[in-house]
């Protein structure tokens, strides 16, 4: 039996994310590695199933924003190294240490708390990377003073190891790359800081996806792999110079609920603001902006239905919308792809963000945990997550 019961579900091709970071391997230097980022519960796909598939195509530690979702892979059985990107409260530096989880730093008085706080665990040593701010204007150190006060303060610690040291670039998928290769300037001009101040460089890294596919030979010891894990690009731009071949992972499926032929005039839901005219056919599909499924797309999206395309009529609801469908095609418990392929026809998540006004990341991120994930490798069903149903069927 099935773990969900409304038929609309994520389906993530495993092939996919295994082939994009076969393609990344071949892109970069050999001695740099690839730290596959699976925040935001890996970019609305699911983070534990990304990880285990990165990992076993060649990625060799994680990323997350916060230290919840690196517990989510601890408790999931992954064992490799994971690096929180964002900022973590030194009242959970002690949950980092038992759960072998690297944070992130960018002050001395965060180390000085941190150290305190570690003082009288029992608890091995917590890898640090120190970030600096050479142009996101977010989080870390801006001048050379404060990169060796946190250093030294770490070198101090017997409670904090420093492990890495990064930066991330703010204009990296532009054509424009003035900003990016001042800020690749700036971070070069703090590791020399570093060098002359005597200083072994730990790990070192700044490569988004973006600048991955521009600038490999700015890889130093790993990238920090994001968007293109999923098969998406960074933006337009680097879509169109090619440069490496990704392929997207994520479909949206859901299947017909109703079909009514009209007969006479009739308006479609709330607002009335379409009308079907007789003769039209209007398919219901149970999905809706609280699955994550955009209001804005209300009168101006599409999905698929037999390989083509249904354009939405009328305003998205919270649980269902409505599409109109050609003469004679469809029926009840017929498969529609949202978002995906189907047949030669295409709906792709950078057509939904262009459409909605946001970029391709936000729209698998704002699919939420009412629509179980199901994951596919060869084309056949390995496992479901549900996080409504108690029956989750891990990897
Ligand atoms: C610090 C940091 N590094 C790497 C990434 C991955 O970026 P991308 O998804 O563009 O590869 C992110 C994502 O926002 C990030 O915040």
């Amino acid at each position: 039996m099935k773990p969900y019961c409304r038929d609309t579900w994520v389906e993530v091709d495993l092939d996919a994310i295994r082939a994009n970071v076969q393609t990344f391997r071949q892109h970069l230097p050999a001695t740099t590695g690839i730290m596959a980022v699976v925040k935001a519960d890996g970019y609305g796909h699911g983070s534990v199933q990304v990880a285990k598939e990165a990992l076993l195509a060649g990625a060799d530690t994680l990323a997350v924003a916060f230290l919840d979702e690196a517990i989510v892979l601890r408790q999931a059985g992954i064992e490799a190294p994971i690096l929180v990107l964002g900022y973590t409260p030194v009242d959970s530096v002690e949950v980092a240490s038992h759960r072998r989880v690297e944070l992130t730093a960018y002050s001395e008085e965060w180390v000085f708390q941190a150290e305190q706080r570690l003082q009288d665990a029992a608890c091995p040593p917590v890898g640090i990377h120190i970030k600096t701010d050479t142009g996101m204007g977010r989080l870390g150190v801006r001048t050379a003073d404060e990169l060796l006060s946190v250093v030294e303060a770490l070198e101090r610690s017997s409670k904090l190891a420093w492990t890495g040291i990064f930066t991330h670039f703010a204009c990296a998928d532009e054509a424009d790359t003035t900003h990016v290769r001042r800020q690749h300037d700036t971070f070069q001009s703090f590791l020399q800081v570093l060098r002359d101040a005597g200083k072994t460089l730990p790990k070192v890294h700044c490569c988004n996806t973006a600048a991955a596919i521009a600038f490999p030979e700015w890889g130093y010891d790993t990238i920090r792999l994001g968007i293109g894990l999923y098969g998406l690009y960074p933006s337009s731009y680097m879509k169109e110079q090619a440069a490496v071949r990704l392929h997207p992972a994520l479909s949206l499926k859901t299947r017909i609920a109703h079909v009514k032929v009209a007969a006479e005039p009739f308006t479609v839901s709330y607002g009335a603001t379409y009308t079907a005219q007789p003769g039209e056919r209007i398919a219901t599909l149970p999905i809706g902006y609280a699955d994550g499924y955009s209001r804005l797309l209300s009168n101006r999206g599409a999905v698929l239905v037999k390989g083509s395309r249904a354009p939405i009529v009328g305003r998205v609801c919270m649980d269902q919308i409505m599409v109109r469908i050609e003469q004679g095609s469809a029926q009840v418990d017929d498969e529609v792809v949202l978002y995906g392929k189907q047949g030669n026809e295409e709906i792709s998540l950078d057509e939904v963000a262009a459409l909605i006004g946001t970029i391709n990341y936000e729209v698998p991120c704002m699919l939420n945990h009412r629509i179980p994930r199901v994951y596919v490798r060869q084309g056949k069903e390995i496992a479901v997550v549900h996080l409504l149903s108690e029956k989750n069927v891990p990897v």
